[in-house]
């Protein structure tokens, strides 16, 4: 099935798409997908949690996965991180996510 999720963009442009739960996806190849930010700017790494590329800020109050280690480490270094900081390549869409709301990070330079 699809959700609905909310995306900030870099410019501040607010999206509301459809992410389809069955593809196996996460919401940086959702944010790719919809060339929400330019090609090269988001998911350097490929999905690996080593670029922080990808980095998102959540603004619902929806309960995500716990952060993976890597996760944490990979935050622990990057720029612009907030308490509300994670890397949109480590979150796999599920239904649990409709109605997310998120707002991309920075590029970082
Ligand atoms: S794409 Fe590199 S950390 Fe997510």
């Amino acid at each position: 099935m699809d959700i609905k999720i909310k995306i900030i963009d870099r410019d501040g442009v607010l999206h509301e798409i459809d992410a389809p739960t069955d593809m196996n996806m996460n919401l940086m190849e959702v944010v790719r997908s919809y060339e929400l930010a330019p090609e090269g700017t988001i998911g350097i790494c490929g999905g690996m949690a080593m670029c922080a590329s990808c980095q998102c800020y959540v603004k619902s109050d929806h309960e995500l996965p716990e952060k993976s280690d890597d996760e944490e480490a990979m935050l622990a270094e990057a720029f612009n991180v907030r308490e509300n900081s994670r890397l949109g390549c480590q979150l796999h869409i599920t239904e649990a996510m409709d109605g997310l709301e998120v707002e991309l990070a920075p590029e970082e330079l």
